[in-house]
């Protein structure tokens, strides 16, 4: 076993996989945003959590081991992102983990899709990743070093009734992998995940008949957890998957559009 290798393993099991470094999380507020804020504070990083909602921020980040920070943040306003970005950076001199997880869906079909159901998807979903990463990549670029991950969606290739989520979900592929080109010189990391059919706020208010199609359609025959999405965030925002980058990956018990 090589000293690399062991030195891995014991921060994987020993839960310090990213000791000693400031990680954000949009949408931090619950759901898979919360999940990923809760591990990433595991594995010992000081969190920020940055929700359009104030006090679901504040309540996920104080009750965090190490304490977060609660900060509120619509991710759809450039001038906030950048305020924000350029705040915490202040604050802890440092910013080594970025991860948009911030996401609102407005489903429709595509005849009756409503402006305003396309552009509020948009602004927050692709918008809102692209003013995030572009403000965190100019700190990241200085430092020479960063991890940025983003939620995608298994819906990026297409579904009825989300044609503003899908265009936006892709859009975020697109960006991502255009990041990992740009930034790979700085050794700034980006991935996407795309997490199937997650039992969170978004998806209780399918009927239930729905829920148990979508179900039944998951080779590893259940919903995933808030913990399933965190858990594959923990290690591409470690030190171990420095070599890991301009990634897609699912993590949806198989299930693929
Ligand atoms: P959720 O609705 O439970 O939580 C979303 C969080 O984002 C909330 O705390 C909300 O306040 C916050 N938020 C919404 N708009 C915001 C804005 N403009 N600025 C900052 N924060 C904002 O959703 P869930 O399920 O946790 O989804 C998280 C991410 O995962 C989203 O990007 C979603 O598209 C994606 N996703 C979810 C899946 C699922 O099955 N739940 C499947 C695939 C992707």
């Amino acid at each position: 076993m090589t000293l690399a290798f062991r030195s891995g393993l014991v921060a994987l099991l020993s839960g310090d996989l990213l000791t000693g470094k400031v990680a954000m999380v949009t949408g931090a507020g619950r759901g898979i945003g919360e999940g990923i804020a809760r591990k990433l504070a595991q594995e010992g990083a000081i969190v920020v959590c940055a929700d359009v909602n104030q006090t679901d921020a504040s309540n996920v980040a104080s009750s965090l081991s190490p304490t977060g920070l609660g900060v509120r943040l619509d991710v759809s306003t450039a001038s906030e992102c950048d305020a924000v970005v350029t705040s915490v950076h202040e604050r802890y001199g440092r910013l080594d983990i970025l991860v948009n997880n911030a996401g609102i869906n407005r489903d429709a079909m595509l005849h009756k899709m409503t402006d305003d159901q396309w552009h509020q998807v948009i602004a927050v979903d692709l918008s809102g990743v692209f003013f995030m990463t572009r403000a965190a990549s100019r700190i990241m670029r200085a430092a020479g070093s960063g991890r940025i991950v983003n939620i995608s969606s298994a819906s990026w290739m297409g579904n009825i009734g989300q044609a503003n989520y899908s265009a936006a979900k892709a859009g975020v592929v697109g960006l991502s992998r255009t990041a990992s080109k740009e930034l790979a010189r700085s050794q700034v990391t980006v991935n996407a995940i795309c997490p199937g059919f997650i039992d969170t706020v978004m998806t209780r208010g399918i009927p239930d008949a729905i829920r148990e199609q979508q179900v039944a359609k998951i080779p590893l025959g259940r919903m995933g957890q808030p913990s399933d999405v965190a858990a594959v965030v923990a290690f591409l925002a470690s030190d171990e998957a420095g070599y890991v980058t301009g990634e897609v990956i699912n993590v949806g018990g198989g299930y693929v559009l």
